[in-house]
């Protein structure tokens, strides 16, 4: 297993170009799974995630071929149907089989991928929308069995916004008989990609982005390239690496527009940021002021950002609250901080940070992707050395993190843990 190590304390300074977004990539691979055509998909960040959902599309009979970030996924040949146990527990995001094998074959058997480290992430409304559209589901020994006639489009609501509800329920009905229409749906910026991408192959799909999504059915879906969107989630832990370090970076390829709620608190903390085209310059502070945060859906402050925010709210002039409301448990990076001095206090799904003038270096341990992005913030502030252990969590979804801090000016280097 490798470590991350980090000399901080050190001024960032320069140009990072964004990769392209994880959480639009993953769901897009297995949408291909909904059409017997040749699929091109460029902007595809090589991440370990990526990787899982490849193979996963290889065991289900797709041919997938993946060099400098285009891929290129051939599924005329799918003959299986079943997900295994195996790679669902290590990357949730297999899930999104589910929504794609059900549309194009009405059928899939899928292993429960179970809880995580940030929640119980369940999903009954994934199950709830496949039922309405006609599927019978079963749960048997771990694993989700659907089996359907035929799909009808119906009206669909969601109790709570969730991104892999709309997700699946969006890739299930774009081939179903009839109208669909999605209630208070997720309207992030990777639901609104994947549903470009499927319009792009000859969905119909309409209200993208808003809290009702209306998917008229086809009877087939084409081929076509399609180019992901910038990592808005990358782009904006860079924004707060350039706040906690006190310098001034620039985004390249960055992902106008979908940042806001970040940008609006950032610029609340005392940083300048200036935009242009798909640029964007952004300029910290010495000590922040502190910001208080709740996470919510998008348009919200995105929960992904929350880690890697409290980091920087652990330095700030004053106090500040950060209050959690999609993932119950997701505060495991705040004993890590603490171990850096930080003075964070956690009450329920709330956490109190009060500014410390600065993070000493310790060894840290990964809990999961986020929070190992707080910890890499944390130790590029912090004085002295930062070991940090459990990495492959964040290789889960930054491309070439240390790389491009290198690149900025940061003394990172990755070696290899002694076990
Ligand atoms: C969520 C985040 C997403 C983030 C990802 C990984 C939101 C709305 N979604 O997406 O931005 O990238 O985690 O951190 O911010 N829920 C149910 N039943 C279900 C599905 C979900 O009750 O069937 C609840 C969950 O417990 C959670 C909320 O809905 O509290 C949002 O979950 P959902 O958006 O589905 O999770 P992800 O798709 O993993």
């Amino acid at each position: 297993m490798d470590k991350i190590i980090i000399e901080g304390g050190r001024k960032l300074k320069g140009d990072v170009t964004i990769s392209g977004s994880k959480n639009a990539a993953l769901p897009i691979i297995a949408a291909t799974l909904l059409t017997d055509k040749e699929c091109i998909i460029d902007n595809v960040p090589f991440l370990k995630d990526v990787e899982v959902m490849n193979k996963l599309i290889n065991i289900l009979g797709g041919k997938v071929e993946f060099e400098k970030n285009k891929l290129c996924i051939n599924n005329k040949e799918i003959n299986k149907f079943k997900a295994p146990y195996e790679l669902l527990k290590t990357m949730r995001a297999g899930v999104y089989v589910m929504g794609a094998l059900l549309g194009r074959y009405k059928k899939f058997e899928v292993a429960l991928p179970g809880g995580c480290v940030i929640g119980e992430r369940p999903i009954n409304l994934h199950i709830n929308g496949f039922k309405k559209l006609g599927a019978k589901i079963n749960i048997e020994h771990g694993y989700v069995k659907a089996r359907a006639k035929k799909l009808r489009g119906t009206e669909i609501y969601l109790d709570v916004v969730s991104v892999g509800a709309t997700i699946n329920i969006m890739m299930a009905s774009v081939l179903a008989e009839g109208v669909t229409i999605i209630k208070n749906a997720a309207c992030e910026p990777h639901v609104v990609d994947l549903g470009n991408f499927l319009n792009k192959i000859g969905a119909r799909i309409s209200g993208l982005g808003t809290r009702e999504i209306i998917i008229e059915g086809v009877q087939k879906l084409n081929g076509g390239n399609y180019k992901i969107i910038s990592d808005y989630i990358e782009a904006g832990t860079f924004m707060v690496a350039a706040g906690i370090t006190n310098s001034k970076i620039t985004l390249q390829n960055a992902p106008i527009g979908d940042l806001e709620a970040v940008e609006d608190k950032l610029k609340k903390a005392g940083c300048r940021i200036d935009k242009k085209e798909n640029e964007i310059t952004i300029y910290g502070v010495d000590r922040p002021n502190g910001v208080d945060i709740e996470t919510l859906p998008y348009p919200g402050f995105p929960t992904d950002m929350q880690a890697q925010w409290t980091a920087f709210m652990s330095i700030s002039s004053g106090t500040s609250v950060i209050r959690e409301t999609i993932w119950e448990k997701r505060f495991m990076h705040v004993p890590e901080l603490n171990r850096m001095g930080a003075d964070i206090l956690v009450k329920g799904n709330t956490a109190i940070v009060k500014g410390v003038k600065n993070l000493s270096g310790a060894q840290v341990m990964v809990s999961d992707l986020r929070a190992g992005a707080s910890l890499v913030l944390a130790g590029l502030r912090a004085t002295g050395k930062t070991e940090i252990s459990r990495v492959y969590h964040l290789d889960r979804g930054y491309e070439k993190i240390e790389e491009k801090l290198e690149k900025l000016g940061a003394r990172i280097k990755r070696s290899k843990e002694n076990r």
